[in-house]
């Protein structure tokens, strides 16, 4: 939440940073903001609510020379405390306006801190949490005359999770950051140095980087940077390099990002698996736990949010089945104020595309109090759930821009099932062949969710004849279940339309009031052959939806002709395993999702209201 970018070079600091934005808009676009300072030794601030484009609209009216230095920083923001408005944009200053801060997170002491300030005659003009930082750094800039030191001293009375960027116009030639729970990389280039959120802001200029560690403030002037913690005291980061092609964070001629993200599923999935089968084993290299340990696993709990809790569920099932082990699956807002019981046996398997997400990784946090050991399932290398786990599976979907969870989905599911095979063969629930058997029906994936995506046209066609519903409801079970939820969390997010994904055995229990006259009703079917016992009762509930009048679109492994007669749209799908339906049953509501979107012209990359990592709770 919030993107947050910081420059210090030669070159036009206002360009980096606008160019940064650009790639960060997905972290929140309800206003953008820019502050240089400048060459006649002033603090330039431009703000603008809204999305990134009205400030460059703003930029170009008012014009760029008083924005012409080579050290400045940015802001794109997910509103928490005040609204998107001009006013409670990003940057902001202190009251001589000479300092100036960008902050992502929450100031969770915010009001005590307002109320001090107050108290000593300061004002303060926004609605923000994040402009009480201002004036305190200005106060103890005055007071040390050090901006790293005012900084370490600010952050020590700061509560909460947060980033902050700032700079002063006294110290011309560097920007100081610092970070708490919430992201911050920095770039190390040649003549020039980068923070930023995420390295897609500075990927353009260098490829090294470094990942700030829990209460780090990092200096950065031309030439080099700094590393302390809060104290003062000299530390160090990590150093990674990225190595994805620039040309995953761009949209390839593709209208939205989404839609590439939706082509580029089969290779999410692939890029995913590779590697984890060796000489017959599955192998989780990335993890840091001994594989042993999982021997003494006595139970599960899977922890995300969102579509990442939706994956969960299908590794319930799997898990379950393949390993013969009871597993839980939470939502990580709920986990931990409920006291689960968790003990050195429990396995917490917490799955989150950003790695960032604050319900999440207090999850992990909260279960590592509890001795339990921590697996995290997760795409972003480096992100504060991986490093706070006990061992790490990455999924290798690539850089994830449009905000709703795509490719990221698909790979985490593939994680989930490489997971749930490890546990089987640690524990000797599944023979080696048996579990050489499973990988080989992952391998079969990417080529399965190829065929789907070949065949999307249609479901273009029937994006067109539903564009105008107001509700549009969602049923399946057992693997279809989780299929269910995640295709009405899909077009609620993207077409803002009333969804709701139910288990179908639950449809005479409630949801069946809702039914009426052409109401679209999505049906997932369970295969005919693999469980059978569910596939009649499915086909029960398709007669039960037609004879209220409802319009049935019916998502059926190929070749199911029972269906046809019942279904007004049929959407066929490849045969595949039982447990692994959800991988190309899901795609086809994604496409329908983006295209309603489309369709009723909204912006499929950027839904209102939401930002792609959710860093406050
Ligand atoms: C839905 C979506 C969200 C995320 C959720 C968790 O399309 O994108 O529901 O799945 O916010 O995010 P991560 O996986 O980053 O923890």
């Amino acid at each position: 939440m919030c993107g947050i970018v910081g420059y210090v070079g030669h070159r036009s600091a206002l360009d980096v940073v606008l160019q940064g934005l650009g790639r960060l808009e997905y972290r929140g676009y309800d206003s953008a903001g820019v502050a240089v300072l400048t060459s006649a030794g002033a603090l330039a601030v431009t703000r603008k609510a809204g999305a990134l484009r009205n400030l460059i609209g703003e930029l170009d009216t008012c014009g760029r020379a008083g924005l012409s230095g080579t050290a400045g920083m940015g802001h794109t923001r997910w509103a928490t405390h005040g609204a998107p408005t001009d006013r409670n944009a990003h940057p902001h200053r202190d009251t001589a306006g000479q300092l100036a801060l960008v902050h992502n997170g929450i100031i969770e002491n915010h009001v005590q801190l307002r109320a001090e300030l107050e108290a000593g005659g300061v004002e303060l003009i926004s609605d923000t949490d994040s402009e009480t930082a201002a004036h305190l750094l200005a106060a103890a800039y005055i007071a040390c005359g050090d901006l790293p030191q005012a900084v370490q001293t600010v952050c020590r009375r700061l509560q909460g999770a947060f980033t902050l960027v700032v700079a002063h116009a006294d110290e011309p030639d560097l920007i100081v950051a610092a970070r708490r729970s919430s992201p911050l990389v920095l770039g190390v280039g040649n003549g020039e140095h980068f923070v930023a959120s995420d390295v897609a802001a500075f990927i353009d200029h260098t490829r090294d980087a470094i990942e700030l560690g829990q209460d780090q403030v990092v200096t950065i002037t031309r030439d080099g940077y700094q590393i302390t913690d809060f104290s003062g005291c000299p530390a160090q980061g990590t150093p990674f390099h990225v190595d994805w092609d620039l040309s995953a964070a761009e949209k390839g001629g593709y209208d939205y990002f989404m839609l590439k993200e939706i082509e580029e599923q089969p290779s999410a999935i692939a890029n995913t698996l590779r590697g984890h089968f060796i000489d017959g084993r599955i192998v989780l290299d990335e993890q840091r736990m001994d594989i042993q340990e999982l021997r003494d696993v006595d139970k599960v709990f899977v922890v995300a949010c969102g579509s990442a809790y939706h994956s969960g569920m299908v590794a319930k099932y799997a898990i379950e089945h393949w390993c013969r082990l009871p597993v839980e699956v939470e939502l990580a807002s709920e986990f931990r104020y409920r006291d689960p019981v968790l003990d050195r046996s429990t396995l917490v398997v917490a799955i989150s595309q950003s790695g960032e997400t604050m319900d999440t990784l207090e999850a992990v946090r909260h279960a590592r109090e509890q001795k339990a050991r921590v697996l995290a399932i997760c795409n972003t290398n480096g992100a504060q759930i991986p490093r706070e786990s006990d061992a790490v599976l990455y999924t290798h979907a690539g850089p994830e821009i449009g905000v709703a969870a795509t490719k990221s989905f698909l790979a985490q599911l593939a994680a989930n099932f490489l997971v749930g095979l490890a546990l089987a063969q640690a524990r000797g629930t599944k023979y080696s062949d048996e579990v050489g058997r499973e990988y080989a029906e992952l391998e079969a994936m990417p080529a399965a969710v190829t065929q789907v995506l070949d065949t999307v046209d249609r479901v273009r066609e029937l994006a067109g004849e539903l564009v105008d519903a107001k509700v549009v409801l969602f049923l399946g079970r057992h693997v279809g279940f989780p299929v269910a939820l995640e295709g009405a969390l899909k077009l609620k997010e993207l077409a803002y339309m009333h969804a709701e994904g139910f288990a179908a055995g639950e449809l005479k229990h409630g949801p069946i009031a809702l039914l009426e006259p052409n109401l679209p009703v999505v049906v997932v079917m369970p295969s005919p052959k693999g469980r059978s016992v569910l596939h009649p009762k499915l086909l029960s509930n398709i007669q039960e939806i037609r004879a209220r009048g409802a319009r049935t679109i019916v998502i059926a492994e190929e070749g199911d002709e029972t269906v046809r007669p019942y279904a007004a749209h049929l959407l066929e799908v490849p045969a595949v395993p039982t447990l692994m339906q959800p991988l190309v049953s899901t795609v086809p509501l994604q496409v329908l999702a983006a295209e309603i979107a489309r369709q009723r012209g909204y912006d499929v990359d950027k839904p209102r209201n939401l930002a792609k990592s959710v860093t406050v709770e």
